[in-house]
């Protein structure tokens, strides 16, 4: 009895230890996170951008403040559009968590690239179709070899910019692309018509 109750907890132990120690990045909290890059966007605060259309430009850099080697750990910077608060308000689908993994600020990914130690990394974005109209900043996280975000910085919220989406747009082409195909099924039905009535003569 004894050694069924010892193989008993010794199965607890291995299903709990599998459980807890499964492949899992580590958990990054953004007030735990240094702000040590040094983020700028192109657009000019308030300026209006367009989803399909414009391109703006992002840059980052190592803050001169870090004392050396704080970079060490840096593998490569994943670029991000944020809802600006304005943006979030009475939308839990967009609300901040401190917990990364849960964080919907961020939700639209601009770019990853190397990390590049001692040179200012950049990259030109062309807004995507599918960034909803919203007031958006730009932050850009430092990931170490496992993707784990471990430094960020960010434009200032009072620089925020404005994306237009394309979808007002969209519902023009629909309705311009259900306006031509019924005129389409009209014109066939009429040719069909003129072609009957010829076989007929
Ligand atoms: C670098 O970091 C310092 C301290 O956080 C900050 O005051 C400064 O504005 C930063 N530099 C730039 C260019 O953002």
């Amino acid at each position: 009895m004894a050694r069924h109750g010892l193989a008993a907890a010794l199965l607890v132990m291995v299903v709990l230890a599998a459980g807890c120690c499964a492949p899992a990045s580590a958990a990054a909290y953004l007030s735990k996170l240094p702000v040590a890059l040094d983020v700028t966007a192109s657009p000019k605060p308030g300026q209006v951008l367009h989803g399909g259309e414009d391109v703006f430009t992002v840059t980052w850099s190592l803050n001169a403040t870090q004392p050396a080697g704080a970079d060490a750990a840096y593998k490569s910077v994943k670029v991000s559009l944020c809802y600006a608060p304005v943006s979030q308000k009475e939308r839990e689908w967009r609300k901040t968590n401190d917990d990364l993994k849960k964080d919907k600020t961020c939700q639209f990914k601009v770019a990853q690239q190397p990390y590049a130690a001692g040179s200012q990394g950049k990259v030109e974005y062309r807004v995507a179709l599918d960034i909803p109209t919203a007031t958006y900043y730009v932050r850009a996280y430092a990931l170490d070899a496992s993707g784990t975000q471990v430094a960020y910085g960010q434009t200032k919220l009072a620089d925020a910019f404005e994306v237009v989406s394309i979808t007002g747009v969209t519902t023009s082409i629909k309705v311009a692309a259900g306006v031509f195909s019924a005129f389409s099924v009209v014109s066939l039905a009429f040719f069909f018509f003129i072609e009957n009535r010829k076989k007929n003569n």
